[in-house]
Parts: structure tokens; sequence; C-alpha cells
């Protein structure tokens, strides 16, 4: 039996008939530019978030680029986050001429470690990007008290977190905004590139929304440099499509996530924890082991689809030398590195797979 990491084919044969009818309503109406299907996304989007804003981009990074840009940071400016994400991450904290800064994760829930915030903190520093990440909240109570004592921003990283709650509330409402990414592997995705923001600030919204469209402020005028970064309709279309199913998606994920927990018991393996007062989106069912490499081996011989993020994190990255990350003091991070690996999980995961999934792990450890 062959089982992918996700099965985007899967989903496609289960919503064909409604996605393509929501394309072909888009290219009917040909209205392309911030049309009626952004423009309702950008409404829902925000409801289920209970954020008052969202703003529809053109990815995930783009989004975190735009936010850090309308709160006005830039060269001379440290931003704090985590080695432990998508470079994009970082990559964005870059591209606005800012310096990142990196603290090291809690080992339990992979995400920044509010504990060592206080002593990354200097006068520069601006913002922090907490990353909730493999789908599980960070710690925002902590994180928010940290940032209010030095009147810090707060921008969560949620690309991995669709509908993810930590004391009940969404996360990408907790701060001065979240940011989300449609890419097409995440819970909530297109078949193409796209991102949201969402905030209740309304100063930063405006400010995000004339920089995703090149400043406009009518046609011909423009208050701002900005960027080309505007949702596409189609992906709109497409991802609302999607949104119908994102609840019974991520409920889904929670349930096959708890049948591993209970077929993996009893190995010699750490299994997803999941902290006090959160509901986890399950993006990535992430386990650790110090024969990771050898486990790896072993699925890839039985066609079991897996990955290992984040095996190079992103401070040990040829593209962040420039930027002296390396110097970050990660132990937790680094351990990590060595003992991580995400199995199959998506919302159409079989019993029969998961099962034969679970059955090869245990294989492996005799
Ligand atoms: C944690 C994290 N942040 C940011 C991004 C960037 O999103 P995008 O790929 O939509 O630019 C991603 C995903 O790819 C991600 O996983």
């Amino acid at each position: 039996m062959q089982v992918p990491l996700m099965d985007l084919k899967a989903e496609y044969e289960a919503l064909r008939p409604e996605i393509l009818e929501a394309m072909d309503g888009a290219l009917d109406s040909m209205q392309l530019f911030l049309g009626p299907n952004v423009q309702a996304l950008e409404q829902e989007w925000a409801e289920r978030c209970q954020a008052e804003h969202a703003i529809g981009v053109g990815s995930g990074t783009d989004a975190l680029v735009i936010a850090l840009k309308a709160m006005d940071i830039g060269p001379g400016d440290e931003v704090i986050t985590v080695g432990w994400t998508f470079i994009a991450t970082i990559e964005a904290i870059v591209l606005v001429g800012a310096q990142p800064v990196l603290v090291d994760i809690e080992p339990d829930y992979f995400c920044l470690d509010p504990e060592l915030l206080a002593e990354a903190i200097t006068p520069r520093t601006r913002a922090i990007i907490p990353v909730h990440i493999y789908g599980h909240p960070a710690d925002m109570d902590a994180i928010n008290q940290v940032a209010a004592a030095h009147d810090l921003k707060v921008i969560e990283d949620s690309a991995q977190a669709h509908l993810a709650r930590h004391r009940g509330r969404p996360i990408g409402s907790l701060g001065q905004c979240g940011i989300f990414s449609f890419y097409m592997s995440k819970n909530l995705a297109g078949y193409g590139e796209g991102g949201m923001i969402t905030t209740d600030d309304d100063e930063l919204a405006e400010k995000a929304r004339l920089l995703r469209s090149h400043g406009y402020t009518s046609k011909y005028e423009h208050a701002l440099i900005g960027y080309n970064s505007r949702l596409d309709e189609l992906q709109a279309a497409i991802v609302r499509v999607k949104l119908k199913r994102l609840q019974w998606g991520n409920q889904r994920r929670r349930e096959l996530a708890a049948k591993y927990d209970e077929l993996l018991a009893g190995l010699p393996i750490t299994r997803p924890a999941v902290a006090p007062h959160t509901t986890h989106a399950y993006h990535l069912y992430t386990i650790r082991t110090s024969q990771r490499d050898d486990l790896a081996a072993h699925l890839e011989e039985h066609e079991i689809g897996f990955a290992t993020h984040y095996r190079y994190p992103a401070h040990t990255q040829p593209a962040c030398r420039p930027y002296g990350l390396r110097e970050a003091k990660l132990p937790e991070t680094e351990k990590a590195a060595g003992e991580v690996l995400q199995l199959p999980l998506h919302p159409y995961l079989s019993d029969e797979q998961i099962e034969y999934v679970a059955q090869t792990v245990r294989e492996f450890f005799g």
C-alpha cells in the first residue's frame, strides 16, 4: 500500500463539481481585480477569526512583509522570532530591512519559549513573531504579557494553524495581527498562492490594504509605494469552497491524531503534546525519535510519505549567513532538528492507511 504524506487529489475528487462551479462563476463575472470572491472571503475569514478585518494578499510570505511594513518596521529595528519555522518568517523580517533575533523553542510544543524573550529584547526591538507551528498555538498569554511590558507589536505567524484556538479564541486574533497562508498544502488552501492578514486595528488594516495594491487610493492615484500582492479571484473562489469544510477537516485531523496516539502508544517515540487551553489544528503530526533517519528509511521502503520539518533550521541555512543568526543559542531547536518526523495526516486518510502506517512504525521498533 502507498500512503502519501498528503493527498490533494483525494480532496479534489471530493470537491471537484463545487470547485469547478466556483471557478466558472469567477471567470464568468470577469471581476478579477479584488472581486466579489476576495471580498466575501475577507468577510468570512474575519468572522471565523473573530477579527475586525481580514485583508487578502498574494501569499503568507507577503502577508508577513506587508504586516511588518504597515507597522513601519524596517532598517535599524529588531524583530524576535524562532529558528524553528519555515524560512519565510525570517525572510520577511530581512526583506523589510530589519534584523531577525532568534530565540529557542520549548521542546514539547515546538513554539517560541516565552521565558527567553526578556533576554532577547533590546532598545531596538519592535515586534515579536510567534509561530503556531504544525497547527499548535504558541503561548500567547505569556508572549502578549512580555510584549505589553515592552511596548512591542505581536504578529502571529498562523500560516500552519487555521482555526487553532488559544483559550477558546481563534489564533490570528490574539496579537496586533495574524498572518495566514493558503499555499496548497495548508489546512485551508487554494491551488496556487494566497494569504491573509487579520487584525482589529483599523489603521493597520487600511495601510495593509494600500500596501498590497501599489498604494492605490483611487484609479491613477498612489499614496504609498507598495506591492503587487493582491489575493487573486480564482484562488479566493477555491478557498471559499474549502472553507466550508475547514471545521470538519480540522476535526478529522484531531480524530486521526488521536488514533495515531492510540496506535503508537508504548513505542520509544515522543508523540505530539497539546498544551492546556489550546485546540490543535494538526497541520502536521510530528513525532520525535533518536532513530529518526533509520525510521525515515524504513518508511520509504514501505512507500509511506513523511517529512522532516525542520531538519535544517532556518538559522543554519546558507541564505541566513549574512545576518549573523548562527550565533543564536538554540539548543532545543538543534536537538529537535535531528529527531522530528511527520507522518501522513490529512482529512482523507483512511482507517486502513493509518493502521498500515502505525503498523509499519511499530514493526521498525520491533
Ligand atoms: C510558518 C510559515 N510561515 C510563513 C509561510 C509562508 O507562506 P506562503 O508559502 O504562503 O508564502 C509558511 C508556508 O509556507 C509557513 O509554514
